[in-house]
């Protein structure tokens, strides 16, 4: 079942002030302004992605808006290696000691296409840098996100993830393989941890990525990722601080 967050939601301007947040390919779409949304709002966000110059791009954007400087993680999810994620994890500790959240945001949608003539060379990018990524990541980032006193981590959920659909192959596969990581995570430190783990699925939002799967639909129509930036507050902040093994529902 689909969770909604309160009506009108309106965030404290310093809901997340002093917060070391995480965020997943930060460079363009909905990643990219929850980075410039989670600064405004007082955190300082490592800006996690694989094309320096659209990190570039959004460290300016916080810096030059006066918030909290943000640090640039470039990695390229599809060709890391397993240590590269453990060095991610000792360079945040290095420099900020612990984790308060973590943005599961990056993925690659490719081409639709039905099973029988499915790309395998696809198959295998997407369960990559969709699925094993994030599980890295948390694998990596278990410890330091364990040290702070209320962490969050968000997995990002899709529409095609609740029941397969005709064409999506392995994204929708690695959509519902978040999901269940994020219920399990939430399953095994719920109790004993201050860590949540909960899900967004964004809905049908104004970016590359849903250009790539609908490129005859007026654009103008969606949701800017900007106007979903309630529920990406809600449940990063301790505002939800109630709720884990949730899928979130931007509608
Ligand atoms: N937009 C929608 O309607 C919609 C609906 C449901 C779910 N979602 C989900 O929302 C999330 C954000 O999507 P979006 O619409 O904002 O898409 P987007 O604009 O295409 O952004 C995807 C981000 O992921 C990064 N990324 C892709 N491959 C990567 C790799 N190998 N290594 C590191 N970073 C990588 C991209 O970096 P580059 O820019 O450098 O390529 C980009 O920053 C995704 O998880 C998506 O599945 C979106």
């Amino acid at each position: 079942m689909l969770k909604s967050i309160p009506k009108n939601y309106q965030p404290s301007p310093d809901l997340l002030q002093g917060k070391t947040i995480l965020v997943t390919g930060a460079g363009d779409g909905i990643g990219a302004t929850a980075a410039r949304t989670y600064a405004a709002h007082g955190a300082t966000v490592i800006l996690l992605g694989r094309t320096v110059k659209k990190l570039e791009s959004v460290y300016d954007q916080i810096v030059n808006a006066d918030h909290p400087e943000p640090a640039i993680y470039p990695i390229d999810l599809e060709g890391a290696k397993d240590s590269d994620y453990y060095d991610l994890a000792d360079n945040i500790e290095k420099e900020f000691s612990c984790l308060d959240g973590l943005l599961h945001n990056a993925a690659r949608l490719d081409s639709l296409m039905p099973l029988e003539q499915y790309d395998l060379k696809i198959w295998a990018r997407l369960m990559q840098v969709n699925l094993t990524a994030p599980f890295l990541i948390t694998h990596a980032c278990l410890p330091l996100l364990k040290k702070s006193d209320d962490a969050s981590v968000i997995f990002t959920s899709s529409g095609v993830a609740h029941h397969g659909r005709a064409y999506w192959g392995a994204y929708g596969v690695t959509k519902a393989g978040c999901d269940n990581l994020m219920q399990i995570l939430a399953d095994e430190v719920e109790n004993h941890t201050s860590i949540r783990s909960n899900s967004i699925d964004p809905g049908a939002v104004r970016t590359r990525m849903r250009r790539l799967a609908y490129p005859a639909e007026d654009a103008s129509l969606l949701p800017t990722p900007e106007d979903i930036m309630p529920a990406y507050l809600y449940v990063m902040g301790s505002d939800s601080k109630d709720f884990t093994g949730e899928i979130f529902s931007v509608k």
